[in-house]
């Protein structure tokens, strides 16, 4: 009983955006619906809240590419889509850590994991859609399971592609569409209106492989992966470098 008065008061409390948690700003305009109130914001909310929580068998399944994909990366380094911080502890110490994350539910998790870990964290409520980051400015750009979301998949990658410095690197944990004709493919598609709805617009049956593979990166690093995930396996990892201009 303890632990499920813990789980709701962190619920309410944590995973409220910091505006909304002043309670005389709550109340002080009840003619408009506070963040989080909407059903789009209450399942936002919940995501958040569901992602904090964290999968460990998950986890540990992709804890060693992480380790090698993520702990070597120096100089700048954008994460779209951080949530609630899941990769925060494998980035080496001195990076320059920004964050796009546009679910605002998210931050209260996601600070808190950084300070857990003393990283530093430039964290902002933006999307991959349009990253405020200069042209040719980052040194890698991170995306694990966001790619499934994003509303414009070509569009995130160009952008990727845009703010990376010539030679920098795009590296990405990702779940993608099982092969046509599979009996998973066809449980993918069935289930892509239930998953958009409740787990914040995931296509479990988007291409994203073949998609990073035409956008303009060269060479494309990228291997393919079970993951003990149902439905949203198979997974594929890698890096894409943005060639010299
Ligand atoms: C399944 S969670 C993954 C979170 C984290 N990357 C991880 O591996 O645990 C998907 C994340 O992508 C974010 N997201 C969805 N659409 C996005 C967009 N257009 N731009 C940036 N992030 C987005 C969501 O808010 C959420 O935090």
């Amino acid at each position: 009983m303890r632990v499920l008065n813990n789980w709701l008061k962190e619920f309410l409390d944590v995973a409220a955006p910091a505006e909304s948690r002043t309670s005389k700003m709550a109340f002080a305009d009840n003619s408009k619906p506070m963040p989080g109130t909407s059903r789009a914001g209450l399942r936002r909310r919940v995501f958040a809240w569901m992602m904090s929580k964290g999968n460990a068998k998950y986890e540990r399944a992709v804890a060693e590419r992480k380790r090698a994909l993520l702990g070597v990366l120096s100089g700048t380094v954008v994460e779209i889509g951080p949530g609630a911080g899941a990769n925060l502890s494998y980035f080496p110490p001195g990076i320059r850590w920004i964050g796009m994350e546009p679910n605002p539910f998210m931050h209260a998790y996601l600070r808190r994991e950084a300070e857990r870990h003393g990283l530093q964290v430039d964290l902002r409520t933006g999307s991959a859609e349009r990253l405020e980051v200069e042209d040719a400015s980052v040194d890698a750009v991170v995306s694990t399971l966001v790619l499934c979301s994003v509303a414009n998949l070509v569009g995130v990658l160009e952008e990727i592609r845009r703010v990376l410095k010539p030679g920098g690197r795009f590296v990405f944990i990702e779940h993608v569409a099982a092969p046509q004709g599979t009996w998973l493919r066809r449980v993918q598609r069935a289930f892509r209106p239930l998953s958009k709805t409740f787990a914040d617009g995931c296509h479990p049956d988007r291409e994203t492989g073949r998609a990073i593979e035409s956008a303009g990166f060269a060479p494309v690093d990228l291997e393919s992966f079970r993951a003990p995930a149902p439905i949203i396996s198979p997974h594929i990892a890698g890096v894409a470098v943005k060639p010299p201009a």
